[in-house]
């Protein structure tokens, strides 16, 4: 298998790194500054000797190398600048988006995509309309973090191990994201039987605004372990045809009451791809934060 990456920054190298370890695939790198890839690749082959895995991983700045890739995950991206609005923003990375899919359209008509870039759910629907691809082949990554940030978070509230708490977190890949809660059980029971209300607020806020935290922490940059280990989980089911339920963006046609955008809902993720969206039976709530995050990522789509 080989997956190409776009985008040899934080997430991309890092994502580079955990592809090659877990020996899911070969890797090539791709980034338009002259050298960064290639000097990634090197490093990271340098050390599988040491951690032991037989994955080629290269660099480069030529996107006719990512021919023959089975699956391409999109990185690439600008961060948000002092001075730089939300839609300045929207509208820059947009523009990368399209010139990255035009080439995964020349290159590798056949290839699953799996789309990482901010402002994530507009990014996906953008390269869903550039590629033409159908929209099973065309995968956002977000929910699947979001997901392991809330599990984190209440492991660390309860003391229960993480592997022993499940969720899944759905919506826009932002403030309006729904953790859910009917969903949500720590070591089999209810997070309402384990959480008071007031508890239970304060980690689902906490979620929302983690990303947030590493920023101010880090200042420069943002986060880059999580979402590459939030890719990872996807490729894995991907790669193992495991068809496991994860939160991923997908293109909607009436699911959740929900028409024409990208959008975080539960999927069946196997070697096609989003093989099918799974509606929950959820509560009227749930129903409603779903509704009200969709019209928010209809209105960025929109201001593209
Ligand atoms: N083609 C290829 N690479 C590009 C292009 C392009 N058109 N435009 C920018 N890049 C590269 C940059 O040169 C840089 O190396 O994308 C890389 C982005 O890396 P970082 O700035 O380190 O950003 P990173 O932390 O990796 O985040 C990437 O993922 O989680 C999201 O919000 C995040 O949208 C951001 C993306």
């Amino acid at each position: 298998m080989k997956i190409s990456v776009i985008g040899a920054g934080n997430v991309g190298a890092t994502l580079a790194m955990r592809i090659a370890e877990s020996d899911i695939a070969d890797v090539l790198l791709v980034d338009i500054v002259d050298g960064l890839a290639k000097g990634k690749a090197i490093d990271m082959s340098d050390a599988a000797a040491i951690v032991k895995h037989e994955r080629k991983i290269l660099g480069t700045t030529n996107f006719d190398d990512i021919a023959g890739s089975d699956i391409v995950v999109m990185t690439a991206g600008l961060a948000r600048k002092p001075g730089m609005t939300r839609d300045d923003l929207i509208k820059k990375n947009a523009d990368i988006i399209r010139s990255v899919a035009e080439k995964i359209k020349v290159n590798c008509p056949d290839a699953l995509v799996i789309v990482v870039t901010n402002p994530l759910d507009v990014m996906v629907y953008e390269m869903l309309k550039t590629t033409g691809f159908d929209k099973s082949r065309v995968i956002g990554m977000a929910g699947t973090l979001d997901g392991a940030r809330f599990i984190n978070i209440l492991s660390e509230k309860t003391g229960v191990p993480r592997s022993k708490i499940k969720t899944y977190v759905l919506a826009c890949h932002g403030d309006s994201m729904v953790p859910l809660l009917s969903k949500t059980t720590i070591a089999d029971k209810k997070i309402t039987d384990v959480l008071s209300e007031q508890e239970i607020n304060e980690c689902v806020d906490k979620t929302k605004f983690r990303g947030g935290e590493v920023v101010q922490y880090l200042k420069t940059g943002s986060a880059y372990y999580s979402p590459s280990a939030g890719v990872l989980d996807i490729l894995v089911s991907i790669k193992n045809n495991d068809k496991r339920t994860l939160a991923v963006s997908a293109f909607l046609t009436g699911e959740y009451g929900i028409s024409g955008i990208c959008f975080g809902v539960p999927a069946v993720i196997g070697s096609n791809g989003i093989e099918k969206i799974v509606e929950l039976t959820i509560t009227e709530q749930e129903k409603t934060d779903l509704l009200k995050s969709a019209e928010k990522t209809k209105e960025m789509i929109d201001s593209l």
